[in-house]
């Protein structure tokens, strides 16, 4: 077998020499090959390499990574190892491991790791801030190769990632052709990201010790792997097949095709599990159209049961029954958001249930609602007897009326910080069952 990559982009990717390199575009354009193949060139000049995927079972699953690096480098030489890490030790001694950051805490990990190339497949199911935390690991102790980071992904107009590569989209969503694999810099100062053509002028306009990195994207397409059409020739015809929208980004790679109208469609419903034990979040409202919700979730795996509930009362009327339903469905922690009382309602409430957290918000709402409510939503079930309640009906039709920056939000807002606070590191539903 011979192992090169095919003309065009997935080439000029692998050729690149920008300190972030991101391949992205139509599914199938051969992105993560790509990195495979990267990978390898690095392990083989002795460095070392991690490829990183949002979840493990992503990794292993038939046709993921580990498949592909199989059929890669074992024919080089390399050993795999599958135990606690996933690895490729190379003869010259030179590695690619595998791994994944499912919760945001995830990246706390590598702390201390240094990795010379660090390549992210599907980029944009990554947090901006896993991304951000992982370039400081990003180091050669071998003095081999200049440290780089590499990633791949599919468009996703709702990601950070579509704000950080805006600069190479055109207007109407697709790549600008002109600035295929051009090169930009960029330095972060106080969490922004300053970008400029050329790294002098960073340096210019930020001082000498400003660091700029250099960023190239190159834009992939279906009709550039050859490869797969030959082998594959139903695979155009089944992009063709999608709807619309994701047919205008799996197909075409556009990177602003929208849903426009509901976010949170067909919920799946299923049975509350009283063996396991929850996690709860209070939105705080205070009357006057603002609604207070309280959500409760269960985490078993990388799935959810929630029941929520909603109220027009500002939340100080709202303790007793926040009680009743938390002591009903095991809550562990309940967290308040509290922005507008400094965090007054949830010192309140510790009076009636003792494990209480605030957390004051910072981050863009309808960030938070995409990036945890949406992302997560094939992951929800609703509690079938939400219905008994008239604050669950209240909340589950104000949730699925939900449309992009339309109020009521209370809701859906309440949801995605739920998930993510249990993303973050929340209690993961244990079965009480176990535990006598
Ligand atoms: N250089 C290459 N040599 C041989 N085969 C290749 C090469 N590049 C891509 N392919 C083939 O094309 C297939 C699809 O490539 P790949 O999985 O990398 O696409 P992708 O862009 O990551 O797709 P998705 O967006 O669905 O993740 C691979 O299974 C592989 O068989
Ligand atoms: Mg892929």
């Amino acid at each position: 077998m011979e192992i090169k990559p095919q003309p065009g982009p997935q080439t000029a990717f692998l050729c690149s020499d920008a300190d972030i390199a991101i391949y992205g575009g139509s599914a199938g354009g051969g992105k993560s090959y790509a990195l495979l193949l990267h990978a390898m060139s690095i392990a083989n000049v002795g460095s070392n390499a991690v490829l990183m995927r949002k979840t493990f079972p992503e990794i292993i699953q038939e046709g993921g990574l580990w498949d592909y690096a199989m059929e890669l480098y074992n024919p080089l030489g390399a050993i795999s190892k599958q135990s606690t890490e996933l690895t490729f030790n190379f003869p010259s001694g030179g590695s690619v491991s595998f791994g994944h950051m499912q919760h945001e805490k995830d990246k706390y990990k590598w702390q201390g790791a240094q990795i010379a190339c660090i390549g992210f497949d599907e980029l944009a199911h990554f947090s901006k801030s896993q991304f951000f935390y992982m370039l400081s690991r990003n180091r050669d102790p071998k003095g081999k190769v200049t440290p780089h980071i590499r990633g791949t992904c599919n468009p996703d107009p709702d990601s950070w990632l579509a704000q950080f590569l805006s600069w190479w989209i055109g207007e109407d969503g697709y790549p600008i052709k002109e600035r295929a694999g051009a090169t930009r810099y960029f330095i972060t100062v106080q969490d922004e990201i300053q970008w400029g053509d050329t790294k002098s002028e960073l340096i210019e306009r930020f001082g000498k010790d400003s660091e700029p990195k250099s960023v190239a994207f190159y834009p992939a397409s279906i009709q550039d792997n050859q490869i797969l059409i030959s082998k594959d020739p139903g695979y155009i015809a089944s992009l063709k097949a999608l709807d619309e929208v994701d047919r205008a980004r799996l197909l075409g790679g556009n990177w602003k095709a929208k849903r426009i109208g509901k976010l949170f469609k067909n919920p799946k419903f299923a049975d509350w599990d009283f063996r396991y034990d929850s996690t709860a979040w209070v939105d705080t409202g205070f009357g006057g159209g603002n609604n207070t919700t309280l959500q409760i979730a269960i985490n078993i795996g990388s799935e959810y049961i929630v029941i929520g509930f909603s109220w027009p009362e500002s939340v100080i009327h709202l303790y007793d029954e926040f009680a009743r339903l938390c002591k009903k469905y095991h809550v562990g922690t309940v967290t308040f958001e509290s922005n507008a009382d400094k965090g007054a309602s949830a010192r309140e409430f510790r009076k009636f249930w003792p494990s209480v957290e605030d957390h004051p918000e910072r981050e863009n709402k309808h960030n938070k609602i995409v990036n945890y409510g949406v992302y997560n939503w094939g992951k929800i079930y609703i509690a079938s007897e939400i219905n008994q309640y008239e604050s669950g009906r209240r909340w589950l039709s104000n949730l699925l009326a939900y449309e992009e920056k339309v109020e009521p939000d209370d809701e859906a807002d309440g949801m995605a910080s739920l998930i993510r606070s249990i993303e973050d590191g929340g209690p993961i539903a244990y079965n009480l069952g176990n535990l006598e």
